[in-house]
């Protein structure tokens, strides 16, 4: 396939985000909509990872929360589940991927380097597994935070850069060092942490998944 390789062992390279790489990332997703393996429109609300998004963004009440880079919605859905008098707005590049998200939801197509949102405008904010396709995540994560209302958490899960070469991963791919997202949460958020995440709380974290949280 064109657009994976297998770097196994090799760096960890950072493409900058030309006009032509931007296109043929929205290209990539809208393709794949269809593929269920790898792009689930549902998850087991038992996993760990859907725990730490409710923890962080905690009870929302009549509250609004952003699902950047949502996929399929399958966070989303739980989110909303847990908080029905809340607004949670599920925001994704590619259209054919939202279409799989819930109708309950406010389905949005949008960038995470341009959120089409107002400042302040959101009590909880998380990505799960879209940061990394940012390429720009200094931008990014800016934009995350300025969409946040102070005093608002956001909730990142993302792969880590210390297991880099652990899965096949497409060219404009990046993996964090728990330190550079944190350094990036801080300079927007009055406090950041970050832990390592397993699927399953029961099953010790393996390093693959890091979890960072703020509170602006
Ligand atoms: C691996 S999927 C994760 C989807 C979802 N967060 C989940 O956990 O099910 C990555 C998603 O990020 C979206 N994405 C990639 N780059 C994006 C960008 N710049 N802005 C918004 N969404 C983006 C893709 O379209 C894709 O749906």
């Amino acid at each position: 396939m064109k657009l994976f390789s297998k770097w196994f062992g090799r760096k960890h390279l950072r493409p900058e985000l030309t006009p032509d790489l931007a296109a043929e990332i929205r290209r990539s997703f809208e393709a794949s909509s269809g593929d269920e393996e790898h792009f689930p429109s549902t998850i087991d609300p038992r996993i760990a990872h859907v725990g730490f998004v409710l923890e962080t963004i905690g009870e929302l009440g009549r509250g609004r929360a952003l699902d950047a880079g949502c996929g399929k919605g399958r966070f989303a859905r739980i989110v909303r589940e847990r908080n029905p008098e809340a607004t949670v707005v599920a925001m994704d590049l590619a259209v054919s991927m939202l279409r799989h998200a819930d109708a309950g939801l406010g389905r949005v197509a949008g960038s995470l380097l341009a959120l089409p949102f107002a400042d302040d405008s959101f009590d909880g904010v998380y990505a799960t597994e879209s940061l990394e396709h940012a390429v720009d995540i200094e931008l990014a994560v800016a934009e995350l935070c300025r969409v946040l209302k102070p005093g608002g958490r956001i909730a990142i899960i993302d792969k880590n850069a210390e297991r880099w070469g652990h899965l096949e991963t497409p060219v404009w791919e990046k993996w964090f060092h728990r330190e550079e997202l944190l350094k990036l949460l801080r300079r927007h958020c009055v406090e950041a942490s970050c832990r390592p995440i397993s699927y399953w709380e029961d099953v010790e974290p393996d390093g693959l998944f890091l979890a960072w949280q703020g509170r602006k």
